[in-house]
């Protein structure tokens, strides 16, 4: 088969099997319980026999690459994994999101590939820097929210005052679905506010399996939790006599958040999060390519690359580059074309890949996300797609980097091996690469959005490349994009400014201060700068 060989399946099952298709991220502040929901949505789906088996985190099981010292040192999750699993009917992708905020702009590129996101909060912390940052990333692309507040088991906060802040510090209005009955840390459960039932909490050992919950109507749930049950008919009435009634189309246009209320570690309320996933969350649609057109998700396969990974197993020092299905039937095997390149693209290795385990994948749909092993040739942004004509979708957007240092290798003899760790760590988003002709080949600048970047990047270039870098930072706290590039010698000519340029093309025009910004543009009112887009920023 080759690239102009359109794979067309039948477009009747490929919409079926795309309505099927829940794709999703947990966006959270660090520590708020992220990997213990992803591990008990997991759970409840029954994909792994133990909590723990999705992610290495610190002292849990399935540790075992070693690049993630970093990760283990630090307890946060850097690298991404997309986890798919069948829940009722659905198929649902899970795909993780990084914690830490300096990886924002990896966030961000997860963020493209779902269709709604879960915003994770702590009932006693409630909305956190991370969070806020996520969120605004979901606002800025309009992605449908489900807030679940966490750790419901021990002592937080009130539930009114947590929705309150949702609307008055983010605006988005709250739509409660469960009400949690008893206070934090005295939970007896929750109010179904579809249904009008009570949830019976039962205490359940951390991680051992799905909880149980019992159901019980009205008059059960009174004289049961007497107090606590009224409070909560009372507390909830007041959020839904003020805008909180549950709307549908109100959660798809992202003006509103359904809110669940629960506990991860015990289970709890996890079962109805994955309900409202598979009733009430978006499904896949077509995406808009570059010319303005949507492709229909049952045209011939297209895809785009939001990811490059290289190091995931330690034992392989492999690439992944992970792709999410935007139309069509993606089969192992076929060969698609990348639109960016022109140059045919071969998927013989196509696999899934969550946290350190991995399974050969033979076809996926909209809304699935693909691990293409030993994918040198894709970079972040590329289209992928079978038959003709060539379609692309728009690039992922770079962050404005904030922090900036020039790398060079620390033995001289491993200039090759600098020189191909630097390329790799550009393709992979790691950190952004900016080269001038000024400063040659051999002393790139990296740029980063935090300088937490620049850590991942030091330590892969000794531990995975075999070329231990020094890094001298630059003081740069101004930057804008340079409209015109005949007018870089202007910029270059000033003592504490100068031009670079990025992997995608851009011009980078890089000034000490804001005043030595301003002190140029008076003196050359010619000069074009733009400011640089920092979604989510
Ligand atoms: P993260 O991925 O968002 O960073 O958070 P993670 O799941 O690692 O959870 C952070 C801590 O919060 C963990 O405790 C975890 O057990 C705890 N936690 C998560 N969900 C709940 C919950 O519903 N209730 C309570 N009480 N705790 C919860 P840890 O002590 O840091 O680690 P561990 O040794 O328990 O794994």
């Amino acid at each position: 088969m080759t690239a102009g060989d359109a794979v067309r399946a039948e477009p009747v099952e490929v919409l079926a099997q795309a309505g099927r298709r829940r794709s999703f991220a947990v966006i959270s502040h660090p520590d708020a319980g992220k990997s213990t929901l992803t591990e008990a949505l997991a759970l409840h789906a029954r994909v792994i026999s133990e909590a723990g088996a999705v992610h290495g985190k610190a002292g849990r099981r399935g540790v075992t690459s070693d690049w993630m010292e970093m990760e283990r040192a630090r307890g946060i999750s850097i690298t991404s994994a997309a986890l798919q699993f069948g829940y009722r009917d659905a198929v649902i992708n899970l795909l993780d999101t990084p914690g830490h905020a300096d990886f924002s702009e990896d966030t961000y590129r997860v963020l493209s590939a779902v269709d709604s996101a879960v915003m994770l909060l702590d009932a006693a912390k409630g909305l956190e820097p991370q969070t806020l940052k996520l969120f605004d990333v979901c606002r800025y692309r309009g992605i449908p929210v489900i807030t679940f507040i966490n750790k419901w088991d021990r002592p937080g906060r009130d539930a009114l005052d947590l929705c309150d802040e949702l609307s008055d510090r983010i605006g988005l209005q709250p739509m409660p679905l469960t009400w949690p009955v008893g206070t934090a840390g005295h939970l007896r459960g929750v109010l179904d506010l579809t249904e009008g039932d009570f949830i019976r909490y039962l205490p359940s050992t951390a991680g051992a399996g799905a909880a149980p919950e019992e159901r019980r109507d009205a008059r059960q749930a009174e004289a049961e939790a007497g107090g606590d049950w009224h409070r909560a008919l009372e507390e909830s009435e007041l959020l839904r006599a003020s805008g909180g009634e549950f709307a549908a189309a109100r959660f798809a246009d992202a003006t509103a958040t359904p809110v669940l209320f629960g506990s991860a570690v015990r289970n709890f309320g996890v079962r109805q999060l994955l309900d409202l996933l598979v009733d009430l969350a978006p499904r896949p649609a077509p995406r808009i390519d570059t010319g303005g057109a949507a492709r229909e998700l049952d045209a011939p396969f297209s895809a785009f690359v939001f990811k490059v990974q290289t190091g995931m197993d330690p034992s392989h020092r492999d690439q992944v580059a992970f792709a999410r299905v935007c139309s069509g039937m993606f089969e192992r095997g076929m060969v698609v074309t990348n639109s960016t390149t022109g140059r045919p693209f071969a998927t013989k290795y196509a696999q899934q890949v969550f946290g350190q385990q991995r399974s050969t994948l033979d076809t996926a749909y909209p809304g699935d996300v693909i691990g293409l092993v030993n994918a040198t040739a894709l970079r972040v942004g590329d289209t992928l797609h079978a038959g003709r004509p060539a379609v692309r979708f728009p690039g992922l957007p770079s962050f404005a980097p904030a922090h900036f240092a020039v790398a060079r290798p620390a033995d001289l003899g491993r200039a090759k091996q600098f020189r191909k760790g630097v390329e790799q760590l550009g393709a992979e988003g790691v950190v952004q690469v900016l080269r001038s002709d000024r400063r040659g080949d051999a002393a790139p600048v990296l740029a980063a959005v935090g300088p937490m970047q620049f850590e991942v990047a030091t330590h892969r270039m000794s531990s995975e490349f075999g070329s231990p870098v020094r890094l001298e930072h630059l003081p740069y706290n101004a930057i804008r994009r340079l409209a015109d590039p005949r007018q870089r010698a202007v910029v270059d000519s000033g003592r504490r400014s100068e031009v670079l340029t990025r992997d995608d093309g851009a011009e980078l025009a890089l000034f000490a201060e804001e005043i030595d910004l301003r002190l140029m543009l008076r003196g050359h009112p010619e000069l074009v700068l733009e400011p640089l887009v920092a979604e989510g920023g």
